[in-house]
């Protein structure tokens, strides 16, 4: 089977890895790639925003299956342009995105599905939204409605935090992305990460993992894209787990399939978890970064013949042979994140490090310039590593980011402190 990943991030580079463990791949093609996965397979660099461009590069190189790794090019139907050119796809439409794309859209699906989840109100009007942060009070959470890249959402502290973001988000600071906007109940409890693949019907859960969101060391400083991560997490019991799936996954897949837009892909599932009841905070439409990089170690080559059978709506013949072991992903991030930051950086010491089934270092913002690797993005590299328990996979992890010689970065040094 010929394959193509599109994507360049940590995310794709443990996807790519995976995938590649599987008998079945013949041909691995990841674009646009970065320069881990260009030493694993090759890259291409194209436009993956661009369907039609995707679609004649998949038909010029003989690609049996594509596999969509992040949410801008689902969110603009890069899938069903792929499906109309007959290719298989993992991925979901266009219209079944929206459950990433809008936070209104989500709600309404909630609501038809009687799933638990914030209580909320939906506004296209500054005064109106104005008036209900008065009238229910702090804490509350402003969203912008669309896609924000992870900036549209302010939990306000305070009714003046929650009033000034009304202000900023109607001010246009973000895009067509503020014009709307979502105002929920604050939830308080422990957030965690269920991944689940579904075929339009059939749900099966893939693994749950926490993130760490907040720059600094403690949960401080300002949120990024996910500076570490483990799986499993503690918090999603057998019991929280199936309360997740028979209150609010499958009564929403169920709806999504009532409205003529059955969700094909993988289902990330943000929850918050107060005293065993489970709450959903928000869907995103494809696997977490760098939550994924957690889950492709303890999958492995398994994970081909999981997204070909979702693909393919056959995921009810399916099971997941799970790892019973514990993985973590250390993020390094240039100096400056997730504000502006340099790049260039040289980074060493990558070549030392064990590359197995236990240890992997995934790249995400790398470049290869005069045979250096060099950092090129926010965030560079994710480091991961397996374990019997999360300390020992910790220990690993954070034995290999002390052989990575690179002065342009800097990881958090407690990513697992909640489980331990
Ligand atoms: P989202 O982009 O919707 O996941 O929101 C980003 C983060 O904001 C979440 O991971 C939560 O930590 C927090 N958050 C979002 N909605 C709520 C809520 N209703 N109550 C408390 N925290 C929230
Ligand atoms: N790590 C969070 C995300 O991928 O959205």
């Amino acid at each position: 089977m010929n394959i193509l990943i599109l994507g360049s991030g940590g995310r794709e580079h443990s996807l790519a890895w995976a995938i590649q463990q599987n008998p079945k791949c013949d041909k691995l093609i990841v674009a646009p790639g970065n320069a881990g996965i260009a030493q694993m397979c090759d890259c291409a660099d194209i436009n993956i925003l661009d369907g039609d461009a995707v679609a004649s590069f998949s038909e010029e190189n003989a690609i049996d299956f594509v596999i969509v790794g992040p949410e801008a090019p689902l969110a603009v139907g890069v899938a069903d342009r792929l499906r109309d050119a007959g290719l298989l796809v993992f991925g979901p439409s266009q219209a079944a995105a929206a459950l990433e794309a809008s936070k209104s859209f989500t709600k309404a699906i909630c609501d038809a599905a009687n799933a638990p989840t914030a209580g909320y109100g939906h506004f296209t009007d500054a005064d109106a939204a104005r008036a209900y942060i008065r009238a229910n009070g702090a804490p509350i959470v402003v969203k912008a409605d669309g896609l924000a890249a992870g900036k549209g959402v302010i939990v306000a502290m305070t009714e003046a935090e929650a009033l000034a973001a009304i202000d900023d988000m109607f001010d246009g600071s973000f895009g067509d992305a503020g014009a709307e906007v979502v105002i929920e109940e604050f939830m308080d409890g422990e957030e965690a990460s269920f991944f689940v693949l579904c075929d339009g019907k059939t749900v099966l859960p893939v693994g749950t993992a926490q993130d760490h969101k907040r720059v600094g060391d403690g949960d401080t400083g300002p949120n990024t894209g996910g500076m570490g991560a483990y799986s499993p997490a503690p918090v999603m019991t057998d019991a929280v787990t199936q309360k997740a799936l028979d209150e609010i996954i499958q009564p929403c897949m169920d709806e999504m399939a009532k409205r003529g837009t059955p969700f094909e892909g993988v289902l990330f599932v943000g929850l918050m978890i107060k005293d065993g009841q489970p709450r959903l905070v928000e869907y995103n439409v494809r696997f977490g970064d760098p939550e994924c990089q957690t889950l492709m170690m303890r999958l492995g080559g398994q994970v081909l013949d999981l997204l070909q059978a979702c693909a393919e709506h056959r995921l009810s013949e399916m099971n997941v042979n799970w790892a019973d072991d514990h993985a973590i992903t250390i993020v390094m991030a240039a100096n400056g994140y997730p504000g502006s930051y340099e790049k260039g950086s040289v980074i060493n010491g990558l070549d030392a490090l064990a590359e197995d089934s236990m240890n992997m270092t995934f790249h995400a913002g790398t470049a290869e310039k005069d045979g250096q690797i060099v950092a090129v993005g926010g965030r560079v590299l994710a480091v991961t590593a397996r374990g019997d328990n999360l300390s020992e996979a910790r220990d690993r992890a954070y034995a290999m980011t002390k052989q990575i010689d690179w002065a342009g970065g800097f990881y958090r040094n407690d990513i697992g402190w909640r489980a331990l």
